[in-house]
């Protein structure tokens, strides 16, 4: 008997040997879990769909309170990657044919569902023969369940859900200029004209972008994430160009270095059209025929930019396709190189742009003074004839309406010179963040100087 007790208690001890072993192990789970979730910086994009529920949310602080905004997605018939930047902004959703509508003020009846809601989209209905086609897509249940939407209806009955709307609204707002009624129409025009013509009372207004635009304008650190992965296999992508360029070869044979390189490391699209312009083509600013084949001696102007999960980059580098520049060229190039170094480092809360602009000026113009290739330092824009900064962000060149920079900023530094009459162009640009008390170039490491650019070329 005393056995048998004593047995029972062995075992009632291992089992709660068992029992604690497996909290400790839940709690390492749930450590781990939080470590993954919350403080790895690679999984920042989980916290997106919250984000992008935040970013409507701030958005809506800035409207009265019976307006009805509205945000129109991508068309089915407008192709591939054209999406919009703004309805992506604010939505997370690439898929064709999604409508968003914010209420600011007070909440909308939406009859169908026998609710009053902040916010409702409209979205593609499940297809199953669609699906055979196209792939499967997130229904309105989906985009409710993933991406948080607080309720979504699909898109077939767009006008009876449309038309209820602007019955409860005062005004509209949406993103079309110029706002005319005049024919040809959109469909949504073509709503909106009949309610008028019904005497709805609601007034039209053309969405002030400049609102979306101040949101966009401060990256999140989701989104300087995704930027600085962008920027990384950017990186990567003028390194191979460099290790494998030789005289002789093809523009677009340099193209399809970065198009493997960008695939290869997850960027499925180009942020922009690839430039690569050799000799006199260094010279044609936006150039992308990319189809000349390269001469020894000659320059070659490579401005490159992948497309990470929509977020864009942005690098130039000039390199000598023989791997050595000639004096010449480094002459010019060194001018552009202080251009940007010095203008790079005026970078800080509070600077404006154009301070920064007209230092990259007052340091090419004094060098081409210097060269002899103009007298006054007024005659510049004959070889430097851009700016010297833009945003970069869901699109290459991002929209912005501060003159001042901020914290959290992602800008462009890219002088230039280009003088046509020797067939030397040169541009070096770098992507980099505003931080709280200064600036960090986002895409350093990418050979900049002649030195690193021969060191790498060497062969
Ligand atoms: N990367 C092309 C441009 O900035 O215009
Ligand atoms: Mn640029």
């Amino acid at each position: 008997m005393i056995n048998i007790i004593f047995i029972l208690k062995k075992i009632k001890l291992k089992i709660n040997i068992i029992n604690s072993n497996i909290m400790k192990t839940k709690k390492i789970i749930w450590l781990l879990f939080f470590l993954f979730y919350f403080i790895f910086p690679n999984n920042l994009l989980s916290q997106i769909p919250q984000e992008f529920k935040e970013r409507r949310e701030r958005l809506m602080e800035n409207f009265s309170s019976e307006s009805i905004i509205m945000f129109k997605g991508s068309s089915e018939t407008s192709g591939n990657g054209d999406v919009n930047d703004n309805f992506y902004y604010l939505t997370g959703l690439e898929n064709p044919d999604c409508i968003l509508f914010l209420s600011p003020g007070r909440k909308i009846y939406i009859r169908e569902k026998r609710e009053y809601v902040k916010e409702l989209i409209l979205v593609p209905p499940q297809n199953i023969q669609r699906e055979i086609w196209n792939g499967a897509r997130l229904g309105p249940e989906g985009v409710m369940e993933e991406l948080g939407f607080e309720s979504s209806l699909p898109n077939t009955e767009y006008e009876n859900y449309f038309r209820n709307l602007l019955f409860q609204a005062d005004t509209l707002f949406f993103e079309y200029s110029p706002l005319s009624l005049d024919k040809p129409l959109t469909r949504e025009l073509e709503i909106i004209k009949k309610a008028k013509e019904r005497l709805y009372k609601f007034e039209t207004a053309s969405i002030n972008n400049n609102k979306i635009i101040q949101l966009r304008e401060i990256k999140s650190s989701s989104e300087i994430e995704l930027i600085k992965k962008a920027i990384e296999i950017t990186r990567q992508a003028h390194k191979n160009i460099m290790k494998e360029a030789r005289p002789g070869m093809y523009e677009y044979e340099l193209e399809a270095i970065l198009e493997y390189t960008f695939k290869k490391n997850g960027a499925r699209r180009n942020g922009f059209p690839p430039i690569i312009g050799s000799g006199p083509f260094s010279c044609i600013l936006h150039y992308n025929k990319n189809d000349r084949k390269t001469n020894s001696g000659e320059l070659v102007v490579i401005d490159i930019g992948a497309e990470y999960k929509m977020y864009s980059a942005d690098i130039t580098r000039t390199i000598p396709i023989s791997g050595k520049f000639s004096q010449r060229q480094k002459e010019i190039y060194n001018i552009v190189l202080k251009a940007h170094d010095e203008a790079i480092s005026l970078i800080k809360p509070g600077i404006r742009k154009n301070e920064i602009h007209n230092k990259a000026v007052d340091i090419i113009s004094d060098g081409l003074v210097n060269l002899g290739l103009i007298k006054d330092k007024k005659e510049y824009r004959k070889y430097y004839m851009h700016g010297t900064s833009h945003p970069i962000g869901l699109d290459v060149h991002d929209p912005s309406v501060s003159r001042i920079l901020k914290p959290g900023m992602i800008i462009t530094i890219e002088p230039g010179i280009y003088i046509r009459e020797e067939n030397l162009g040169i541009r070096i640009e770098d992507d980099v963040l505003v931080t709280e008390t200064g600036y960090e170039i986002l895409s350093k490491g990418t050979p900049v100087t002649i030195e690193e650019i021969e060191n790498l070329m060497d062969r």
